[in-house]
């Protein structure tokens, strides 16, 4: 039902994966509000659905996602770009937060907000096709929908100033070499080596792989000591469930663990 009424967007589903298609290509599938709003109501849904363990984001055509729409940005003053900023922030929040793998499938463009899309997911997997870039100041602005924030988290903020001061966009060897990427694969490939990452991260215990992203995003806010009491509270939750037991079970049987994500 959801998916029949979206415009911009195409979520599709591969057992326990869904698949959301960044889907306005004529405008490189460029960020505005109904966009916006779909990815929330798709990110609300998937939140709820026990099914689903994973999800991978890519885009159509030529862009993952080039970027805010200028054409909506032009002419908004400090209150509605702030209010702007706090509502893509909110949604790439919740999309970090979800608590299920996020894989980014970069197909193409990823700039200003598309680049700051991908960071908001748990891995990004990059075609040789796709190019990065934080390029705000040459429209006059500054990244805001994470971008000076995640980028200096993920690549250090040497190399964040560096990108985002010149601008610059780079190709995914690039993005690879400066840990901004997991992976470059050629274009032909990319979804389904993004598949194929996704299916060997839900063969695992779901309820560890959800404990160890949990731990790791509130950890990186953290300094170490209160990182690691974190870390032994997750591991508490994880020693608890009964996927612990089935695993430890299964290794000491020599037989596959069979998971029921409890
Ligand atoms: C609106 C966009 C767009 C964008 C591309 N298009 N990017 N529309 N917002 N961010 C539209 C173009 O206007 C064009 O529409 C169509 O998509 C195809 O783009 P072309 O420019 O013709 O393609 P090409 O020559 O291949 O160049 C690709 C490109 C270029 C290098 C990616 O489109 C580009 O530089 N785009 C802007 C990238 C950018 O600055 N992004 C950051 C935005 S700011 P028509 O109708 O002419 O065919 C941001 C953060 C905002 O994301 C935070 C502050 C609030």
């Amino acid at each position: 039902k959801l998916a029949e009424s979206l415009e911009n967007t195409k979520v599709e589903q591969d057992g326990a994966i869904v698949v959301i298609t960044m889907n306005r290509p004529k405008a490189l599938n460029a960020l505005n509000d109904q966009t916006l709003g779909e990815l929330d109501r798709i990110f609300s849904c998937i939140e709820t659905e026990a099914e689903v363990l994973g999800v991978i984001i890519t885009g159509e055509g030529k862009g993952f996602v080039a970027g805010a729409d200028i054409s909506q940005m032009n002419g908004y003053g400090a209150e509605e770009g702030r209010n702007y900023a706090n509502r893509a922030q909110t949604l790439f929040n919740k999309i970090e937060g979800l608590e299920k793998p996020v894989i980014a499938a970069v197909n193409g463009y990823a700039l200003g907000g598309g680049c700051e899309l991908s960071m908001s997911c748990d891995i990004r997997i990059a075609s040789e096709k796709a190019v990065f870039g934080q390029p705000e100041v040459n429209l006059g602005l500054v990244p805001c929908f994470g971008g000076t924030q995640r980028l200096s988290r993920l690549v250090g903020t040497g190399i964040a100033k560096e990108m985002i001061f010149t601008a610059r966009q780079i190709k995914a060897d690039e993005a690879k070499a400066i840990g901004l990427v997991n992976k470059v694969v050629a274009p032909e490939a990319l979804l389904d080596e993004a598949k194929a990452m996704m299916g060997g991260i839900i063969s695992k215990a779901p309820m560890a792989v959800r404990y160890a992203k949990v731990a790791i995003n509130k950890g990186v806010n953290m300094d170490l000591m209160n990182g690691l009491e974190l870390e032994k509270d997750v591991a508490a939750l994880a020693f608890a469930s009964e996927d612990a037991k089935e695993g430890t079970a299964a290794f000491l049987a020599k037989r596959p663990a069979v998971f029921q994500n409890k």
